[in-house]
């Protein structure tokens, strides 16, 4: 019997693309197993968005070297795959595949020269037009999918690796992404989120000609569509028209994530990121003029080359401005193939470290006062999960909140899935709590 085990690190994009490697294998007559030590096939879909996240993959197959004597494989894919390319075989000889996502269409054949016997397997052309479109998606949760619908990056962020690894835009067609949502909403998925490295920069191949605005709108109005998301934006092409979109169609969920990286404008301009801290908070404007009441989350990487203590300061006065709901804060890392690499003037880590922890207190603290705002509202969730311990049910808000909940009604197993509407009683810095109401039930 052919095995194999997969590995997932990195964003929603690799999650999404492990659904379809996963597809892809199934058809191809493996079973998905468990653990690596009982596959015969052991997968790594790899992220080298930072250096540690890089590194796990090398720490992983260290682990296993000495099992690959007994007929193991190993593939690496994804981004370390692309960027490490054939060096991944040196660093770890016992790695039979390495392919990165522009590659995957391209999967079914590198797995027939593997069991062929090829013991180099790559696929790691960025050169293509095409977009990692399979029937075969296995699908990890039953009621929440996620549809790529752009892959790729044209910008060039200073410090980022993804356009090095994931190769030239490609959007697919309007047509294939409400088929696929249509195809989604027919299986029972409620919920869908739209992926893309930059989502926002859509663009139909085909003659319809939609932009992403329109193509959001629509697969909101996919009947049986309760909840649609997308993730990740880009600031400059933020349009008004998005947050429209969402405006008039309630299936479009009240949660925008903008990623800003830094509050300064010189170092927006050296990281390359094509807006200034103005043109970034009016679109911050729009979305707050909206009557949705959209929660808006971000980015953030300190310690940028060059980076000043004034710099940093300007970062945290954003903060206090926008007050977002959440956010990612990362250290800078140096990765390789970009421009930030030679830049001058680099932020030493204990310093790193100290910026990190004062912008994590400084963004606990808005949490904790906007999310205190919330108790008494009443938000629908979205039930995605049990918490036994706790006696509590796990839901999630349009808003993107986790709104853990007690239930004294029926349910049972039968509340996952389901919509329901909650009562905020607490709330604390990352999540709230609240009870479900008893007479809707
Ligand atoms: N170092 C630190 N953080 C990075 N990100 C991207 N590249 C780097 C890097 N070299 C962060 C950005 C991006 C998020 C996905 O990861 O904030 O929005
Ligand atoms: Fe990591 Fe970026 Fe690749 Fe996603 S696209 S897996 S975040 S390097």
């Amino acid at each position: 019997m052919k095995t194999f085990y997969i590995e997932t690190f990195g964003c929603q994009m690799n999650a999404h693309d492990s659904e379809k490697v996963v597809g892809t294998l199934v058809h191809s007559g493996y079973t998905q197993v468990d653990t690596p030590e009982s596959a015969g096939l052991v997968v790594y879909n790899t992220c080298s968005i930072r250096d540690k996240a890089e590194q796990k993959v090398f720490h992983r197959l260290d682990q296993f070297k000495r099992a690959a004597g007994k007929g193991k494989l190993f593939a690496v894919i994804g981004c370390v795959a692309q960027q490490e390319g054939e060096r991944i075989f040196e660093k770890a000889p016992h790695v039979s595949l390495v392919a990165g996502s522009a590659s995957y269409t391209k999967l079914p054949e590198m797995l027939v020269q593997l069991e062929a016997g090829n013991r180099r397997v790559t696929g790691l052309d960025l050169d293509t037009d095409e977009t990692f479109d399979t029937p075969f998606t296995r699908r990890d949760n039953p009621h929440r999918a996620y549809i790529t619908i752009i892959e790729g990056c044209d910008k060039a962020c200073a410090y980022c690796v993804v356009p090095f690894t994931r190769g030239p835009e490609r959007s697919r067609t309007s047509e294939s992404v409400m088929r696929e949502a249509r195809d989604l909403a027919a299986a029972g998925y409620t919920e869908v989120q739209l992926l893309g490295q930059i989502v926002n920069s859509y663009r139909d191949p085909s003659p319809a000609g939609w932009d992403f605005a329109t193509l959001l709108d629509r697969v909101g109005r996919i009947p049986g569509m309760r909840r649609v998301r997308f993730t990740t934006s880009h600031p400059r092409d933020f349009t008004k028209e998005i947050v429209q979109a969402i405006d008039e169609n309630p299936a479009l969920c009240n949660h925008v994530h903008l990623p800003v990286q830094s509050g300064s404008n010189s170092v927006l301009d050296r990281m390359r990121r094509l807006y200034t801290r103005d043109e970034y908070l009016r679109r911050i404007e729009w979305i707050k003029k909206s009557p949705r009441n959209i929660s808006i989350t971000t980015d953030i990487i300190v310690g940028f080359p060059g980076e000043t203590e004034a710099d940093f300061q300007s970062t945290l006065d954003l903060l206090d401005q926008v007050e977002y709901d959440s956010l990612f804060a990362f250290k800078y890392s140096p990765r390789p193939n970009t421009a930030a690499l030679g830049m001058e003037d680099k932020v030493p880590e204990e310093e790193k470290t100290r910026r990190i922890m004062i912008l994590l207190e400084k963004q606990r603290a808005i949490q904790i006062r906007r999310n205190s705002e919330l108790i008494g509202a009443i938000e629908e969730v979205l039930v995605e999960g049990r918490n036994q311990a706790l006696g509590q049910w796990i839901g999630r808000t349009s808003q993107n909140r986790t709104l853990n909940f007690t239930h004294s009604g029926p349910g049972g197993e039968s509340l996952m899935g389901t919509y329901l509407p909650v009562q905020v009683t607490r709330a604390g810095p990352n999540s709230l709590v609240g009870e479900s109401l008893p007479s809707v039930v």
